[in-house]
Formats: structure tokens, sequence, C-alpha cells
């Protein structure tokens, strides 16, 4: 965490000077600006979401599914390979609705947050992502029913809907 920090600091800096943290006049964010589009792809929804949730595709850039793509052998620690045809089926699916081609909110502030020349595997090692959770303390995470920060629908119950609202988060005992 603490090594973030500098980079926090900064970033909500550059991000409200560019008005991209902006909310509306009593302090909330336009809703309707931040759903994610409906999205489905049987082999998506069967072979990612066997050992977690769904991830919405408009949650990372394109190069970011591509290169998590191009090293399922090496996953997290886990080996998720895929038949090369499957493969580049979901591949496909998860670039042409990836967070650089959507117009919401939601996605072009993450895609803003991440330095061109990177490309991150986790929507939680984002700057967006640090900046919306930026009041949870690492313990939270932690718990029984939560697991890890990458566990969404622990909290947003429809994240795999891509649904992140702050009136719909619930944190779990
Ligand atoms: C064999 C189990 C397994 C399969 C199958 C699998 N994953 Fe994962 N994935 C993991 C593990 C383990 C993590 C790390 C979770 C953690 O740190 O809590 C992870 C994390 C991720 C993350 C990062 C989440 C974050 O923001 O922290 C993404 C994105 C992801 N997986 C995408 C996929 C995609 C796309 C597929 C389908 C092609 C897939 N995964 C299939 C095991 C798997
Ligand atoms: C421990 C519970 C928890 C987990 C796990 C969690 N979040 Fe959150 N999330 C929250 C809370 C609490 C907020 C802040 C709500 C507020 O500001 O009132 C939030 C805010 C957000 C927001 C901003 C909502 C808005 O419109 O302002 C987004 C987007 C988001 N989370 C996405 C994610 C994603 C993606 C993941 C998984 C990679 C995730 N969250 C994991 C609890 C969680």
């Amino acid at each position: 965490m603490k090594k973030w920090l500098p980079y926090i600091l900064f970033a909500s800096t550059v991000l409200s000077a560019a008005g991209l943290l902006a909310t509306s006049a009593d302090g909330r964010e336009d809703d309707s600006m931040e759903q994610l589009p409906k999205v489905e792809n049987a082999a998506w929804h069967s072979e990612c979401s066997s050992c977690h949730m769904l991830y919405h595709p408009a949650l990372l850039p394109s190069r970011s599914w591509k290169k998590i793509m191009g090293s399922l052998d090496r996953h997290f620690g886990e080996n998720a390979s895929l038949e090369p045809a499957q493969r580049d089926e979901i591949t496909r699916f998860l670039t042409s609705n990836a967070a650089d081609h959507q117009l919401n909110q939601r996605s072009r502030r993450i895609v803003q947050s991440i330095p061109p020349d990177e490309a991150p595997v986790r929507i939680s090692s984002t700057l967006y992502f640090i900046s919306r959770h930026d009041e949870i303390p690492n313990t939270l995470y932690q718990r029984k029913s939560i697991g890890s920060a990458s566990n969404c629908a622990a909290c947003h119950r429809s994240a795999e809907q891509g649904e992140f609202s702050e009136s719909t988060v619930r944190i779990p005992r």
C-alpha cells in the first residue's frame, strides 16, 4: 500500500484537475453514464467463471485482455489453458468489448487511469480501482465472505452484469 501512495496522490490530483472525478451537484455520479453494456459469449461464460466471478470485458483495455489470454498457462499461479480455437474466440470477444472500445464513462475513466505503455492484468491494480476503494482497509478484503479485492461480486452483487453503482454496494459480514 505504502509504495502506491505517491501514485494515488498524484493520480487523484491529475484526475481531478482533468475533471475526470467530476460529480454532479449533489455529489453523486450519473449512474446511467456508468453502466457497462450487456454482453454475452457462451465460451467466455463457461470457461472464465469456473475459478472466479466473470470479469466484464469493459473493465480492462484490449491490450490487457491480449496479455491475459496470451499467458493462460501461467494465470495467477494456475494453468487456465484452453484449446486454441476457443482461446481465440474468447480473445476476440474480450478485445472487441474492451474498455478502450466503450463510450460509457466508467470504461473511459479506467482507460484514462492506465499509463499508455502499461497493460495491467488485474482490474484491482488499476489507479481507477484504487481511487474508488481508498477507504477500504486491506484487512476487510481478507474476510472469509470476501477473500480478496478481486472478488468484486462479494460487495457488488451485480458485478458480473457490469453494475457497480454506489447505491448497490453491500459489504458482507
Ligand atoms: C484454473 C482457475 C482459473 C480459470 C479457469 C480462470 N482464472 Fe482468472 N484468475 C484465477 C486466479 C487464481 C486469479 C487470482 C485471484 C485473486 O488474486 O484473488 C485470477 C484472476 C483473474 C483476473 C484478475 C482479477 C483482478 O482484477 O484482480 C482476471 C482479469 C482474470 N482472472 C481473467 C480470467 C479470464 C478472462 C479467464 C478465462 C479465459 C479466467 N480468468 C479463467 C484463476 C482462474
Ligand atoms: C470489500 C468490498 C468490495 C470489493 C471486494 C470490491 N468493491 Fe468496489 N466498491 C466497494 C465500496 C465500499 C465502494 C465505494 C462506494 C461508495 O463510494 O459509497 C466501491 C466502489 C466501486 C466503484 C465506483 C462506484 C461508483 O459509481 O462510484 C467501482 C467501479 C467498483 N467499486 C468496482 C469494483 C471492481 C471492478 C471490483 C473487483 C475487481 C471491486 N469493486 C471490488 C466495495 C468493494
